[in-house]
């Protein structure tokens, strides 16, 4: 029974009169609108503007818009900061916030509208676990910054950091590189993990094809978010709920887009997650199965080529990948998508500009491998991701050299103190241990820029940036905190990585291994409060998604 009809519920109508609402409107079907928008960040900085047209878009279709708000964090300025451990915690609290409200307003249908990293796997956990028909809105991609005769993004930010230490840049031209990186709304401006994910929403049927792609600061967008508004109102009228849409072979999927278009890191951490939330198997190896199947086949920074997420949609968007894909028989078809159309709906009304150079195909990919590999190990007995980013296997031996948190490993890295052949650890910077699993741009970004990011690894149980490259290796569990065996490593160590045989190990013999555990105890550190608190308390293995549920 509606609110409007409802004898008991006149106190609820009082309050709608109040907003202005008639008793027709009361009658219709609630949809509710959440935005990310934050005010601190361009990532989410048009989500306003979009919520407004997602409304009307829903009252055109007879449907009752309303709209609420949650929090985001910006990876990128929160990195290097003591902020950066809010960051992951942001996508539970995120999910948790949109649950809770649309199990208070018993909405009929829901829209997120999501940007920044970790607002888009936030966004699907709290659908699934809502189960309502739903849509994800994705906002779309920066424009890329212009300088000096070339496209950059954010990724060229933190690697001219580096070059600055080793007097490749001056600091003027950091300083006018900064102003012209980033030249407005949107989130960051390529294969990062924003992107990453908001293809995934896609692959997973939530997210329209389409719309996805549309840059932030696009006239197009709007209409496409009013649009959404009338898919959501369609999705209603069909059942379409985040239970019968992600499935198993939404899930595969979404790891295969992950795989072909190289990319991030966090991609598995929260794949993971809404497996767990939508109630499917994964385990962390399928992905790397995945990926060591799939090449990659967009030419998109940082790990497929040059190409920018602009380029893409000039080239044909996530449609025509989708187009690629099945012709290499990839994915897997018996999928529901939430605007009513098959993937060979989608694929046949892609729209190929001629002669593109972003998207190729299974037989002419950018790069061979996919852009991720999974490998356990004695460092690593639950597992850990390696980004390998289209490189050919490969072997790296070194010594350790050991840092309990990202900050000492920056300054080691700005004194000098580490050379080609090394293996950086970095731990104590895990879910329970950072807390919050913090992102190591302002270490791989200087790496990088100092030409040490092939001769160099770093292993680490935090996690990476999509911005990242080089030989990186994150999500090391059982993480530090809990005595895995990364917070036995000594310097000098021998670390022995070998992507093709799978394999993180730590050359040390068993024995001395006992004596360090036996001896092992957890460093102090200061007393959490708050969130952090019950954090550290609740959150589970990154091999699990590190979820708190
Ligand atoms: Fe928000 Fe990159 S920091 S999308």
């Amino acid at each position: 029974m509606s609110i409007a009809d409802d004898p008991d519920r006149a106190p609820a109508r009082s309050h709608l009169y109040a907003m202005g609402m008639s008793e027709e409107e009361m009658r219709r079907p609630v949809v509710g609108i959440a935005s990310t928008w934050t005010g601190t960040m361009p990532c989410n900085l048009t989500h306003r503007e979009l919520a407004a047209e997602v409304a009307a878009g829903v009252r055109a279709a007879g449907g009752l818009p309303m709209e609420f708000n949650t929090i985001a964090v910006s990876d990128n300025l929160t990195m290097h900061t003591p902020g950066m451990r809010a960051s992951l915690i942001s996508r539970e609290v995120i999910a948790d916030s949109i649950e809770l409200m649309g199990r208070a307003h018993q909405f009929d249908a829901l829209v997120a509208i999501v940007g920044c990293d970790k607002t888009v796997p936030a966004a699907i956990m709290a659908l699934a676990r809502l189960d309502v028909p739903s849509v994800v809105l994705y906002s779309g991609s920066m424009m890329p910054g212009r300088w000096r005769g070339r496209d950059v993004t954010i990724q060229d930010m933190w690697e001219a950091l580096g070059e600055r230490e080793v007097g490749r840049m001056d600091q003027a031209d950091l300083d006018d590189l900064a102003r012209h990186a980033c030249p407005g709304a949107g989130t960051c401006a390529a294969q990062y993990t924003a992107n990453t994910m908001g293809t995934v929403a896609e692959f997973l049927g939530l997210a329209p094809f389409g719309i996805g792609d549309i840059p932030a600061v696009a006239g197009e967008k709007n209409a496409a978010a009013r649009r959404v508004g009338e898919i959501a109102m369609r999705a209603l009228a069909a059942d379409a709920r985040p239970s019968r849409v992600l499935t198993e072979d939404a899930l595969h999927n979404a790891i295969v887009s992950v795989a072909a278009m190289g990319g991030s890191t966090n991609a598995v951490l929260h794949l993971l997650a809404i497996a767990r939330e939508a109630g499917l198997p994964l385990e962390i190896d399928r992905i790397g199965e995945v990926c060591r199947e799939v090449p990659i086949i967009t030419g998109l920074k940082p790990s497929g080529g040059d190409a920018t997420a602009l380029d893409l949609w000039k080239a044909g968007g996530t449609s025509l990948v989708v187009r690629r894909l099945l012709e290499a028989g990839l994915l897997r078809e018996s999928v529901t998508l939430v605007d009513g159309r098959s993937l060979a709906d989608v694929a046949a009304q892609a729209q190929e500009t001629p002669g593109q150079k972003v998207v190729g195909s299974a037989d002419e990919p950018f790069k061979r491998r996919g852009a991720l590999a999974i490998l356990r190990g004695s460092l690593a007995p639950d597992g850990c991701v390696l980004k390998l980013g289209g490189k050919d296997d490969f072997r790296h031996e070194g010594p350790a050299k050991v840092f309990d948190s990202e900050a000492d490993c920056y300054v080691a890295i700005q004194e000098g103190r580490i050379v080609a052949g090394d293996v950086i650890v970095v731990r104590y910077e895990g879910p329970a241990g950072g807390p919050g699993m913090r992102e190591m741009l302002s270490i791989t970004g200087p790496l990088v820029g100092r030409g040490l990011g092939t001769s160099v690894a770093l292993v680490t149980d935090g996690r990476f940036s999509g911005v990242s490259h080089g030989l990186v290796i994150g999500h090391v569990a059982p993480e530090a905190y809990h005595g895995g065996p990364i917070a036995l490593v000594r310097d000098g160590d021998t670390v022995v990585i070998d992507s093709a045989a799978g394999t993180l190990d730590l050359l040390v013999p068993e024995a001395e291994l006992a004596e360090r555990r036996a001896a092992w105890v957890r460093p102090e550190r200061e007393v959490e409060r708050g969130v952090l608190t019950k954090y550290v308390a609740t959150v589970g293995s990154a091999s699990d998604g590190a979820v708190t549920a």
